[in-house]
């Protein structure tokens, strides 16, 4: 899947650039980054149902996704509704997209990083749900595959974290996954620069590589709480869905590279003081 675009008629600017999931994490960061955008929330348009009617975008930032992992292995037609027909619906516009994607496609058992010719092989629903939804993005889409998505507002694992720092003496957290956290501030930051590459699939995410357990103690640290992280592993932690226990993502493509998931780490917290 990777078509040579003109990216020039496709970077859209101002009303012409529609963003779908405006409510979520990434979705208000983009909406940062594109203030004349349309920034629609899921009761603007729930991406399930075809496109309500308007002026026809010029360029779409699909964000609306459903993102629970563990709720995707109990309603996998839920999420594939989401997911793989809100996909349709957004491609359907026929405007250039920028479709964003998972690290959960992989299953993980590489040791060394996932560029984007890997073979996918998704362990659970969400990431099959998202690489079918990679597949229903069109030929006029940029695939971005991100991975540990974090941001000052919505569900993610540094707010959850913070939350349990300032509750407890310790939290114990999974040590071994890997991967990179990525701030939603700078993917968000990246998307012009690769609305001007050819259409196909780019990995985009943070730089550096850690375990949801390294992440937790540089939280505690950054934020000033002296709580402990217990390492445990995934099968102590028990969730529902299986993940890959390496998804670290870089791109031979010549995708925007991010800075560090730490670096990120220091603004995402500056903002949520
Ligand atoms: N979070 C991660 O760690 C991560 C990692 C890799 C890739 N990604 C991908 O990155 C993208 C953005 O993720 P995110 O972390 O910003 O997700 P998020 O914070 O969960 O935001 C997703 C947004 O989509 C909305 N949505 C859900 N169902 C919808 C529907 N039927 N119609 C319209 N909107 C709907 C949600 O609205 P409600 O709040 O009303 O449900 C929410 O505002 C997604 O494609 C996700 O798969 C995320």
């Amino acid at each position: 899947m990777e078509h040579e675009g003109t990216a020039a008629v496709a970077t859209g600017s101002g009303r012409g650039v529609l963003i779908t999931g405006a409510g979520g994490q990434l979705g208000r960061a983009l909406a940062g980054r594109y203030p004349e955008a349309r920034a629609w929330t899921r009761a603007d348009w729930d991406v399930t149902v075809p496109w309500p009617g308007g002026e026809p975008p010029e360029l779409v930032l699909h964000t609306a996704a459903w993102t629970d992992v563990d709720g995707a292995e109990d309603d996998p037609q839920g999420a594939a509704a989401v997911n793989v027909g809100g996909t349709q619906h957004a491609a359907a516009l026929g405007a250039p997209i920028v479709v964003f994607s998972t690290d959960y496609v992989f299953d993980g058992r590489k040791r060394e990083p996932y560029v984007e010719s890997d073979a996918a092989s998704p362990l659970g629903a969400y990431g099959r749900t998202k690489l079918h939804a990679e597949a229903a993005s069109g030929e006029r889409a940029w695939v971005v595959r991100t991975s540990w998505l974090y941001g000052p507002t919505g569900r993610n694992f540094v707010r959850t974290i913070l939350r349990l720092g300032a509750e407890r003496d310790e939290v114990a957290v999974v040590d071994d996954q890997r991967g990179c956290p990525t701030y939603v501030g700078h993917l968000a930051a990246a998307v012009p620069a690769i609305a001007q590459l050819p259409f196909g699939v780019y990995h985009v995410a943070g730089a550096g590589e850690c375990t949801w357990a390294d992440f937790a103690e540089a939280i505690f640290e950054e934020a000033g709480l002296p709580t402990r992280v217990r390492r445990i592993t995934t099968d102590e932690f028990g969730a529902k869905a299986p993940r890959p226990a390496y998804s670290v993502l870089r791109s031979e493509r010549g995708a925007p590279t991010l800075p560090h998931w730490r670096d990120g780490l220091r603004e995402c917290l500056a903002r949520v003081r």
